[in-house]
């Protein structure tokens, strides 16, 4: 079975089993007598059918021995229920909100954040709720799946019993992208999480706040930094260009994506809605503050949060590189992660290695394309096989990432 780190959910699985177990006890003891009778009053052996009229004892058997075991099983269930619902006084309260198509967790102190965070060892209540519609909330580790309906608020609880990275899934199909409105449980010691909680978004990696807020509500869900049409019009480049917009009566006319345009494509999109898209976007009016809506439009606009131009070139594929993760593991500053650092990549001479084999080979365009899409085939040495295959971009998208690497790269 899945890995099990939530002691509330030991009950489901023990009632998952004893229900799993009496089914297949059943099963063949049922498919064992139908072949007894089978061979036991067939025509050849039997030919004359007995005639019974009533069977006191037979009768009380067959009522009450089923009655018993659907209450043992009812049981079962129940009890594992009341352990998942029984949500312990005190527990630190977190708000889940589902949307099309990612998640997003608010803490008691206000801090938002697209990844569950969590302190192990600790009860913590989520406070369930929907903006768009169906979605549910799966921890399968935890045994936890809860419906999140459109206007309604419910809660669930959970606790960690293991420090580590768990899967998140959304278990209601909600539309185009229900496949993708994946996150991950990060269950941290209690200092660790402490730290996490009173740390800023600047703390956490000197991002710009834009592009955090960005990803942190999803935006990039639909659409792209690279220039490719994903359900939603490309973002990079957007400030100045000229756009086609169908207005809600149908007319169409032709604007340039200054901040106004922006703002209200963030707060209300259908209002405005670019020629040849649907209007699937939700309205951020009222999730997005205000301010944050700016800062998200100065970041589009190549502006940092108060409005000054930014000190830095936004390459697209820089964003794509942090949409994608890249930076997890690869420094832009020539430190050493888990992985070579983008710096001076481009150009430099490098030993890579597979299987006992060595070759030395300068980081040209086609070797780090294929370190992109195949890069369990070549692992630079002193490095752990770690990097899983980005064999699922687009083209453009692998393009955008080279074209970064090489922006960061050396001389040559
Ligand atoms: Cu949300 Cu599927």
């Amino acid at each position: 079975m899945y890995p099990q780190i939530f002691s509330a959910a030991k009950e489901v699985d023990q009632a998952f089993l004893i229900i799993l177990g009496f089914s297949v006890f059943i099963l063949v003891a049922v498919t064992v007598a139908m072949l007894w009778f089978l061979w036991r009053y067939n025509y050849k052996r039997n030919p004359k059918a007995a005639d019974i009229t009533g069977n006191f004892w037979a009768e009380v058997v067959w009522t009450v021995l089923p009655t018993i075991i659907v209450l043992g099983l009812f049981w079962t269930g129940w009890t594992s229920f009341k352990a998942m619902r029984t949500i312990p006084d005190g527990a630190m309260l977190v708000q889940v909100e589902g949307r099309m198509w990612s998640w997003k967790f608010t803490y008691e102190n206000g801090k938002t954040s697209s990844e569950l965070f969590a302190p192990v060892d600790t009860p913590i209540k989520l406070a369930l709720s929907s903006r768009d519609v169906i979605h549910s909330f799966y921890i399968p580790a935890m045994r936890v799946k809860w419906d999140l309906v459109p206007g309604m608020d419910t809660d669930a609880w959970i606790q960690s019993d293991t420090v580590g990275e768990f899967d998140i899934f959304c278990a209601e199909y909600c539309g185009l992208k229900h496949a993708d409105m994946i996150t991950k449980l990060k269950v941290m010691t209690n200092d660790d999480f402490q730290q996490w909680l009173e740390g800023t978004p600047e703390e956490e990696g000197g991002e710009s706040r834009g592009l955090a807020l960005m990803e942190e509500f999803g935006c990039f869900d639909c659409h792209t930094m690279d220039g490719t049409d994903d359900i939603a019009p490309p973002l990079n480049g957007i400030a100045g260009k000229e756009r086609l917009i169908i207005l809600p009566d149908g007319t169409k006319r032709t604007i340039k994506a200054d901040a106004n345009y922006l703002k209200t494509s963030i707060m209300d999109p259908g209002a405005e809605l670019v020629d040849g898209f649907d209007d699937e976007m939700p309205p951020y009016e009222g999730d997005l503050s205000d301010e944050d809506a700016d800062v998200v439009v100065n970041y589009l606009l190549g502006k940092d949060e108060t409005g000054k131009p930014l000190t830095f070139p936004i390459h697209p594929g820089g964003q794509l590189a942090k949409v994608e993760g890249c930076f997890k593991c690869h420094s832009i500053d020539g430190s050493s992660g888990n992985g070579p650092s983008f710096k001076g990549l481009y150009g430099s001479t490098i030993t890579v290695r597979k299987a006992g084999k060595e070759k030395t080979v300068t980081a040209d365009e086609d070797y780090i394309l294929e370190s992109i899409t195949q890069s369990s085939k070549w692992i630079a040495d002193g490095y752990a096989n770690s990097m899983p295959n980005y064999d699922d971009l687009s083209e453009e998208s692998v393009e955008s990432l080279l074209s970064y690497i090489k922006s960061l790269g050396g001389e040559k």
